[in-house]
């Protein structure tokens, strides 16, 4: 059996050729103008409706310091941060293009800038934050791809990667595909027992999931495919995989976190007008912003969050 990892080696790049991804959901609704914050029943940034979400389950007086890891051009704790000025933020990331953005982005808000791979952070570092925030970032985090069942039995082997996938599905009773090959999200795994293990007490995780479906009101207006386990994509110059959340629930509550999941419609909602029903329904391009507002409609059921909390009110 070969095995097959994705890298990270882009982000490394002085200078990034490409944004090195598709533009996120948060990106979309960055600007004021964007489209897609108009279809929105309250138009706003992806920062200040998430501030708003999180507050159903987050009491934020408890909360003074949050650590945000891999936040692309610092959109989302720019908007967090005017919605939550007291916040003391720190941004850790791969890539040291990305970071610069971050700093313009956060200029004058006393956020921390950290570059360097999250995988090499240890648990003194993590265990100082009250909240960590993962958006849209653990499709970037290493999937293996081309286990198969019967790779999952037997001693340990002179393979590193295949002990680690191993001793995840040991650990965790995780589900498993009966039959065939499939890829598995080692990374993200990973990051989420790692955040369990040090008992961060709120985490916010967001992706796009192989797990999502249509809900039935959009039947015939949009597509959203369900996959057992992670499936490809492939962007610009590198290939991403899709989450499956189950089994990143699955480590939280063994650590005895409670998990609230959701697809982003949960906390981007918008309602089904006649305007946007036609864009839907008539797969209409006959303006630009059309074909966005489609792909961004389709993302807020692609994309599921995951908030895992633990030991707080
Ligand atoms: C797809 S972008 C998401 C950006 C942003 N969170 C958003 O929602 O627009 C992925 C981000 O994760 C960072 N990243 C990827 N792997 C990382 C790692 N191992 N450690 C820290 N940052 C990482 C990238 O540099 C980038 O900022």
């Amino acid at each position: 059996m070969s095995l097959f990892v994705n890298s990270t080696e882009r982000y490394h790049r002085e200078e990034m050729d490409s944004l090195g991804w598709e533009l996120t959901v948060c990106e979309m609704l960055a600007r004021p103008d964007s489209p897609c914050r108009r279809i929105l029943r309250e138009p706003r940034s992806f920062g200040s409706a998430l501030n708003a979400f999180l507050s159903k389950f987050i009491a934020w007086e408890g909360v003074s310091t949050v650590l945000e890891v891999g936040g692309g051009y610092g959109s989302l704790m720019r908007d967090l941060l005017a919605e939550r000025p007291g916040l003391h933020a720190t941004m850790l990331d791969i890539s040291p293009f990305l970071l610069a953005r971050q700093r313009e982005a956060l200029k004058g808000t006393g956020t921390r800038f950290l570059e360097g791979d999250f995988f090499g952070s240890g648990k003194e570092f993590l265990g100082g934050f009250d909240l960590a925030i993962f958006n849209e970032n653990l499709g970037d985090f290493p999937t293996v791809c081309g286990i198969t069942p019967g790779a999952l039995q037997g001693k340990s082997t002179g393979d590193d990667t295949l002990n680690a996938v191993r001793g995840l599905f040991a650990r965790y009773a995780l589900e498993r595909p009966a039959a065939g090959s499939f890829a598995f999200n080692l990374g993200a795994l990973r990051a989420v027992e790692m955040l369990c293990e040090t008992g961060v007490p709120r985490i916010y995780m967001s992706e796009h999931s192989c797990q999502a479906r249509t809900p039935s009101e959009y039947g015939g207006l949009i597509d959203v495919p369900f996959a057992e386990s992670p499936e490809r994509i492939g962007l610009r110059g590198h290939d991403e995989y899709t989450i499956r959340f189950s089994h990143l629930e699955a480590v939280a509550r063994a650590h005895g976190y409670r998990a609230h999941r959701g697809p982003y419609a949960d906390f981007l909602e918008f309602d089904l007008t006649p305007e946007l029903n036609f864009i839907l329904a008539a797969r209409s391009c006959a303006r630009d912003e059309h074909e966005a507002i489609r792909q961004f409609v389709e993302d807020l059921f692609k994309y599921e969050y995951l908030v895992l909390l633990k030991d707080v009110p």
